[in-house]
This record gives C-alpha cells, structure tokens and sequence, in this order.
C-alpha cells in the first residue's frame, strides 16, 4: 500500500519558498511536521492579503484540520515560540489539540544567544587577516551554540521543564559555565534569577502541548494518516553537505527526517525540492552565480528578498543547477516545486548555471569546499526572457513561450519533474502540471 508520508525540502540556500508550498499541501495533510533547524527558519504564508511569518510552528497550521508537530529534531527558543502561539491564537487560530511538541527538543536559552553574537563579534574583529575567518552573518538566534551544546552533552531538553526543580538545578550550572565564558568576550553575563522568572512563565504555557511525537507519528502511519515534513534552511546549508562553516548547525537533508522525527526515509513517498527560479543567500559565504550589478537590486525588490527571520537584504543570484542537482539527488527529491518564476518576467536574459570548471577543469558541487566554490568559473546557459506577467497565469499551455523553454530545459535538466509552478505569494498563486 502506498502511504500518504511526503517532505517538502529547501534545494538551495533556504528561502525558496517552502512555507507557502507546504500550506498548499496542507489542506489535505493530517499532521505538519518540522524535523530539525530551530527559529532560524522563517517561512511566509500568504492568505487572503495576511502574511504569515512561522519561524517553529509548522507553515499547515492554518488549514483546520492540520494538527502541527515539532518533533524531536527541531531546537526550540521559548521566547520566540510562546509569541507565535499568542499571535496565531489574537488571529483567531486555536492551538487546543493542534499543536505537538517533543519533550526530546533542545532549548535555545539566553546564553546561547549571547554566545553567538560573541563568536560573531570576534569573528568580525578578525576580519582583515582572513576573509574567511571573519563573520558567517548568522541569524544571531543561537543555533550553533546550541547544537554544539546537545551534542557535547551539555543541552537542556524540553524534557527537563517537566520538573522545574531539574530544570533550575541544569539551567544554573550551565548559566555559570557560560557566563565564564562570556565573561572573556567582556560581554554582559546572563542574570540568572531574571531568566528563570520569564522561563517559567513561558513552560507554564507550552507544557500543555508536551507529548511523545515519535508514538504520536508511528501511530499516524499506521493509520496511514497524511504525514507532510516541512524542511527548513536548504540543503547548501546543510551542516554535513554545505561549503562549511558556512553552514546552519543541523543537517537539512531529507535522512534528517529520520533522525529528527523519527520515521524511517523509506517510509516517505514523495520528496518536493522547492527550486526557486533563480537564487538567494543570507549571510556570508560562496555564491557561485551571484549577481552584483544594478540586476540583483531588481530581482531583489521584485522578489522582496529580505529576510523573513532577520529583515536582512538578501544576496541574489542566477539558477545553479550543478548545485540543485546535487540537493536532488542528496535528498531523493522525486517532484520539483518550482517558485518565483512571476521574479523573472520582464527580464531581456536570464541566465542558468549548468557546471562548474575548476582551472579549466569540470569539478562538482560535491568535491568543492568553500575555497573552490568562491574561485570556480560557473558555466551558463543563456535564455531569452518574457514580458508578460504570468502571476495570474493557471495553465502551463498559457505561459509565455521563453517561459515554458526555461522551465522545461530545468526539468530535463534535473530529471525530475516539475508539478507545482508557483507564480506569486498568495496560495491560490500556482499551476499544477
Ligand atoms: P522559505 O523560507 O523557503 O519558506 O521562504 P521565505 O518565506 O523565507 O521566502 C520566500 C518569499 O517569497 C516569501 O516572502 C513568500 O511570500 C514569497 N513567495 C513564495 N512563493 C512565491 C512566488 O511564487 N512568487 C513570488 N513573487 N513570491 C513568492
Ligand atoms: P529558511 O528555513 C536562509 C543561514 C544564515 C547564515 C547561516 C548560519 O527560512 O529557508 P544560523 O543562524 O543558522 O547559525 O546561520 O545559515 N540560514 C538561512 N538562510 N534561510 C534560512 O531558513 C536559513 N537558516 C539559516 O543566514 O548564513
Ligand atoms: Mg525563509
């Protein structure tokens, strides 16, 4: 029997527009499931002109059937969950029986924040001797700090909330540990009297969500429940797989379902690679087709790349297939999601990167680290473009020709077929093919 288990997964450098393709999938979904990252995911969903940022609470919660599950992969900021809560809640969206959380999750807590502004701060100060030594323009939400501190066996689960006492005896020790720490960056050392009131009031407001999510979902398949795994970040930052340290802290791959929620890989029918049209980064880092003249103030305007999480401008470029190719086959993408090809309209020429060459030489995305991504020549593929606007376009026949050749040189390309063509940010903005 065929299950009804899919993951929707970032092919790039994050941002290709996954919140909006996992709502669509979400109106038939049972349960939506985040698997790993923390808040440093921020993904839009457009509904009736409302925009909605979800940074920990899976994208599928506005359908009402959808229950949300944040399993055990995921790192969770209490601060920045709770203000989701209330806000969905001031929009009219119950939580009651619609929101799950791992007792297994790790806890951002306020050091790991101060601690990763202070990496960032000495990273900085070292700038000029090595470009690549200097900052990695993290999100400054404490994502490395705190991944590094679950698996030094130094972190502090949701788990331990259940027993505050625990939960103070734990969370003293490591303030102490890391206000040392701290203390050698000459940085504001974390109160810890004033930290434990406000976390104990934001436990009070998530321990009724608390449960098992690994019976939850083994459950749910038995059942043959529809089980969709919202991805976050892309797989170019996955913390294995990227040009590293210019990475996020956890894998981004779709075998991190297994380790993130718990339901084996070959329990998962259909794996979505959302492919935006062309490319976008946060942060620092090599980016191969990046665009750094007046056209990428363009394509970032028209495509409002600023970021969802920090508000930063993002860097943007052309389509690198070498690298989404290599995401596909990483993740077993079987279907492509293809996003914010409404961007490109309007544009004389639009350009796609098909290789990679080394000093002359073919290399691939897989054998490069972040020296050779930042020295590689890309090889392009030019297309003419298309004026029309195409966001209210339903039909691919009705697509602009160029358009349609771009897209179909992708799907040859990739080998994988393009199912859902998105062409603005409002839910009802795509073609099925
Ligand atoms: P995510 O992190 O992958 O979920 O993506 P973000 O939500 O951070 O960024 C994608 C942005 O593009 C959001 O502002 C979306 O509302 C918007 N968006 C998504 N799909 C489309 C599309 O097809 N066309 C346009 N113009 N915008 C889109
Ligand atoms: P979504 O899910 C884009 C990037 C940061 C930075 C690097 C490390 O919205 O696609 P971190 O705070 O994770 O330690 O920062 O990773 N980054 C993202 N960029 N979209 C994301 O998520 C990202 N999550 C992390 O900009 O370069
Ligand atoms: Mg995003």
């Amino acid at each position: 029997m065929k299950n009804n288990v899919s993951a929707v997964i970032g092919t790039q450098w994050g941002d290709e527009g996954k919140g909006k393709i996992v709502d669509l999938f979400s109106e038939k979904a049972d349960y939506v499931v985040r698997f790993h990252g923390g808040n440093n995911a921020g993904h839009t969903v457009i509904v009736d002109d409302k925009k909605y940022p979800f940074h920990l609470i899976p994208s599928g919660i506005l359908h009402p059937n959808a229950i949300g599950v944040i399993a055990n992969g995921v790192i969770i900021d209490l601060e920045v969950l709770v203000s989701e809560i209330e806000n969905l809640q001031a929009n009219g969206i119950n939580l009651k029986k619609k929101l799950v959380i791992s007792p297994r999750c790790h806890l951002i807590l306020p050091y790991h924040k101060a601690l990763d502004s202070a990496y960032e701060m000495i990273r900085g100060k070292n700038e000029r001797s090595s470009q690549w030594i200097g900052k990695l323009g993290t999100t400054g939400r404490g994502i490395g700090p705190a991944f590094a501190d679950k698996v030094s066996y130094n972190g502090i689960r949701i788990y331990e909330l259940l027993e505050w006492e625990n939960f103070v005896e734990k969370f003293t020790f490591q303030t102490k540990i890391k206000n040392k720490i701290l203390n050698t960056f000459k940085v504001t050392p974390i109160n810890i009297r004033k930290e434990l009131k406000k976390l104990s009031r934001l436990r009070e407001i998530i321990l009724p969500f608390v449960k098992d999510t690994y019976l939850l979902l083994q459950k749910a398949l038995d059942e043959n429940k529809n089980i969709l795994f919202e991805g976050a970040h892309g797989v170019m930052l996955d913390i294995d797989f990227s040009p590293y340290p210019f990475s996020t802290g956890s894998n981004v791959i779709t075998g991190s379902v297994n380790t993130g929620a718990g339901i084996a890989v070959q329990k998962i029918a259909t794996v979505w690679g959302v492919v935006k049209a062309y490319t976008s980064r946060v942060g620092g880092g090599p980016f191969p087709t990046e665009i750094t003249d007046q056209l990428a103030n363009t394509i970032r305007e028209k495509g409002g790349e600023y970021g969802t999480t920090t508000g930063r401008p993002r860097r943007v470029g052309w389509l690198d297939l070498e690298a989404v190719k290599f995401a596909c086959q990483i993740s077993s993408v079987t279907d492509i999601a293809l996003t914010k090809i409404d961007v490109l309209s309007g544009l004389k020429k639009i350009k796609v990167c098909i290789d990679y060459k080394l000093k002359g030489k073919p290399i691939s995305y897989s054998s490069c680290g972040y020296s050779e991504l930042s020295t590689l020549t890309p090889i392009y593929k030019e297309f003419p473009g298309w004026e029309e606007d195409i966001t209210n376009i339903r039909r691919f026949k009705d697509l602009p020709k160029n358009c349609r050749e771009y897209l179909e040189f992708i799907e040859n390309f990739l080998r994988t077929p393009i199912k859902i063509i998105s062409t603005g940010p409002s839910r009802e903005e795509y073609i099925k093919l």
